[in-house]
């Protein structure tokens, strides 16, 4: 890949059918267990209850990957997943992807967006509580390795709750 500039604009779009290999491909370069599979991607984009969104930046159409889970009548969304290719990481993909999986979940009418987190994944950490998520639960043992987690999660206020 040639490598991104730190100035290229981000942008967020949902995820269509022909993006499924690149979805599949960073899955298994991001995640060592607790995968999505081809067919779940497939389902969920087809899903109301899942949104899959998916950065691109200038020239280049798929930098990275966030997945949103909503619920009937509950109003806490679920960020099951984000990642970034490893190359183009360290350069607001990531916070462009939650930036996005927030305001669509606001405008779902969501009040609050939650997700987990192994406890020793410091990125992932540090960009989370950057965005103001906070920690509400220890979950040991939580991933399908063993590893531990935290859940985090952040009140969605409205631009008229924040003004
Ligand atoms: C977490 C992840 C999505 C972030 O994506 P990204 O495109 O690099 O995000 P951004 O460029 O917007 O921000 C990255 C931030 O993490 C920080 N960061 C990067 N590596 C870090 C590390 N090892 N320790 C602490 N902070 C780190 C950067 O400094 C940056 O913060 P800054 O903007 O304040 O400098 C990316 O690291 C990733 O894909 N990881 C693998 C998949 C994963 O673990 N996903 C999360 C599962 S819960």
């Amino acid at each position: 890949m040639t490598p991104m500039p730190a100035t290229a604009a981000v942008r967020v779009r949902r995820a269509e059918l022909s993006d499924l290999d690149d979805l599949v491909a960073l899955e298994l370069a991001s995640f060592a267990s607790d995968r999505l599979s081809r067919a779940q991607y497939r389902r969920h984009l087809d899903s109301d209850s899942a949104l899959v969104l998916v950065a691109s930046a200038n020239h280049r159409r798929f930098l990275g990957t966030a997945v949103v889970f909503f619920r009937k009548g509950s109003k806490v969304a679920r960020l099951y997943s984000i990642a970034t290719h490893a190359e183009a990481r360290g350069k607001g993909v990531g916070s462009a992807l939650l930036q996005a999986a927030e305001s669509h979940a606001r405008r779902r009418g969501c009040k609050e967006l939650r997700l987990e987190v192994r406890t020793d994944n410091a990125a992932a950490i540090s960009i989370y509580e950057r965005f103001g998520y906070h920690r509400i639960a220890e979950l040991p043992s939580y991933y399908e390795d063993g590893a531990d987690g935290w859940r985090y999660a952040k009140p969605l206020r409205t631009h008229r709750e924040k003004a």
